[in-house]
């Protein structure tokens, strides 16, 4: 099944906090070495949220958002966040970011799909921006990672930050946005987060070179373009072992993946919208972008839309 909307991205905006945790102060906690961090997932450095919680940050990003765009708050009728680190079961992170904004009429409501979470809320969005009933949607991933971290645990604790990303999308009759989304329920241990974040890391490793291939093949036929016709591929940024090898399958030019995780390690649903936002500020032109992410359930799924 192949899922085409009109809409676009009008604006981006981020948060990341400002406490850098290096590889160097990780060796200080847990038998590890910045050689093996960075060899084996290409990560330096990663945010840690002190003060701020996941909704903070969400906030954070959306106020950046909003100022990116010609839009008021009060345009936005529809958020959706993607997290799975918010601080209470409810209210939802999106609906504390309603409040915070002081939107008054609008629906909110969080996605739980883990680190695929923004790419599924930007679906849903989407769709009902496509349905007519919203115009304006506020798509945000916010992670405070470090909340469910045991930083006893070296196979876990080196790979996750946080932060937050944010995305202001509009209905547009001359723009296409394609989506696929895909979960499986077979594999529900591989990734788990009760306490803390456990996780079966090769596993998680094969599985994702495997899904993020697909999704970028079946995207692409989706929309009937080739690589060529796309101008950058923003992958979910847990390992760069992970996004070369798909690459180097693929053969596609590594350049052509927009690539931030040496800075902020894996923040989970925020990591997409964060390294979009990083791209989109650094390229105003208008431009086509391909997004593709795997997580937790297993989760994982692509997208194809325009920024501008
Ligand atoms: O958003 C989705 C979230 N998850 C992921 O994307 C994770 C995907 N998986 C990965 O990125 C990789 O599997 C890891 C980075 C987690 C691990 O890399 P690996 O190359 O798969 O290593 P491994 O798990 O096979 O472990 C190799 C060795 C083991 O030692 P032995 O058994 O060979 O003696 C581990 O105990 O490395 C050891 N090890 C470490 N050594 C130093 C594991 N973690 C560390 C560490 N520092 N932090």
């Amino acid at each position: 099944m192949m899922h085409l909307t009109q809409i676009k991205i009008i604006s981006t905006g981020k948060y990341v906090p400002k406490k850098i945790l290096t590889n160097g102060d990780l060796e200080k906690m847990v038998e590890t070495s910045n050689e093996w961090i960075v060899s084996r997932t290409g990560i330096k450095e990663r945010r840690i949220a002190e003060k701020e919680s996941a909704t903070d940050m969400a906030y954070f990003a959306a106020l950046d958002a909003l100022g990116q765009s010609k839009l008021n708050k009060n345009d936005i009728d529809l958020i959706i966040v993607a997290s799975i680190t918010g601080e209470q079961m409810t209210p939802s992170v999106a609906n504390h970011v309603q409040k915070m904004l002081n939107i008054k009429h609008c629906m909110s409501f969080d996605v739980n799909a883990a680190c695929t979470g923004y790419v599924y809320a930007l679906e849903v969005a989407a769709s009902l921006i496509q349905s007519g009933s919203y115009k304006h949607a506020l798509v945000i991933g916010s992670e405070k990672l470090s909340n469910v971290l045991d930083y006893t645990d070296r196979n876990t604790c080196i790979l996750f930050g946080d932060g937050a990303g944010a995305t202001i999308i509009q209905k547009s009759e001359n723009h296409q946005a394609y989506f696929y989304n895909q979960s499986k329920g077979d594999e529900t241990d591989a990734l788990t987060v009760k306490k803390y974040i456990k996780m079966d890391g090769r596993k998680v490793f094969l599985f994702a070179v495997d899904v993020m291939k697909k999704s970028i093949v079946k995207i692409l036929d989706d929309a009937q373009l080739t690589i060529d016709d796309i101008d950058v591929i923003i992958p979910h940024q847990a390992n760069l072992r992970i996004i070369q090898s798909v690459a180097k399958s693929l053969q596609i030019d590594l350049d052509k993946f927009e690539i931030n995780l040496q800075n902020y390690g894996n923040t989970s649903a925020a990591s997409i919208p964060i390294a979009l936002d990083e791209y989109a500020k650094k390229n105003k032109q208008a431009k086509n972008v391909l997004l593709v992410g795997f997580g937790g359930g297993f989760t994982w799924g692509s997208a194809i839309l325009q920024i501008n």
